[in-house]
């Protein structure tokens, strides 16, 4: 095994302690990353959902659907790619029986980016970072980034929290093309496979 790998299976293994912020009490385990340790792509989201919080693997609910079917029609291998998540315990509130996902708030980002994204990067060092939605970017810049005004293009060597640069592209997050109005959803939907194949041309795996 590769030192990464090695690497990666031990913090993996040290997060399923994790009492850095509260969400551990209600969560079923922690989420943590997943893919090649080697990878050129590193692809984060906000936080596991509640298929992701029960199974323990990243977007493999509805968004990760979305999300294999975006990567596919962009042509981005999703094995050749690390998939992690900002947060990496399911928030959510109960309502009846359902567990409604809620937005984690800016200490919980900073709490977990600092105590295992960041690692990851660090181990990873991949050639470019997706960061997909607010939360996702709000962890790689440390600071709210509007997605919108900066999509569309590689953001070059930007100064990451704690002195990690990397280059970047920032894109929506997979579910919020599940909620956008079906009229949009095509146009908004190929925009994120646009964003998904200027990572691919510009680091391939
Ligand atoms: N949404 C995310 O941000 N991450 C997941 O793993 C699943 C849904």
């Amino acid at each position: 095994m590769r030192r990464t790998s090695r690497s990666i299976a031990a913090l993996r293994e040290q997060a399923q302690h994790c009492r850095a912020c509260p969400l551990y009490r209600n969560a079923t385990q922690v989420v943590f990353g997943e893919g090649r340790v080697t990878a050129r792509i590193v692809l984060i989201g906000e936080q596991p959902g509640d298929r992701e919080d029960l199974s323990g693997k990243p977007f493999v609910g509805p968004a990760g659907k979305l999300l294999d079917r975006a990567l596919e029609q962009a042509g981005v291998e999703r094995e050749a790619t690390y998939v992690t998540n900002a947060v990496k315990h399911f928030k959510f509130e109960l309502r009846g029986k359902r567990r409604i996902h809620k937005k984690p708030n800016d200490q919980e980002i900073s709490a977990c980016t600092h105590e295992w994204l960041e690692q990851e990067l660090r181990l990873i060092e991949p050639a470019l970072v997706v960061a997909m939605g607010a939360t996702a970017a709000r962890a790689v810049f440390g600071r709210t980034t509007a997605i919108g005004k900066n999509r569309g293009h590689v953001i070059k060597d930007a100064a990451l929290v704690n002195e990690i640069t990397a280059d970047v592209i920032v894109t929506v997050h997979p579910s919020y093309l599940l909620r956008v109005r079906d009229e949009d959803r095509h146009a908004a939907f190929d925009q994120f496979v646009a964003d998904l194949k200027l990572a691919r041309k510009y680091a391939p795996a």
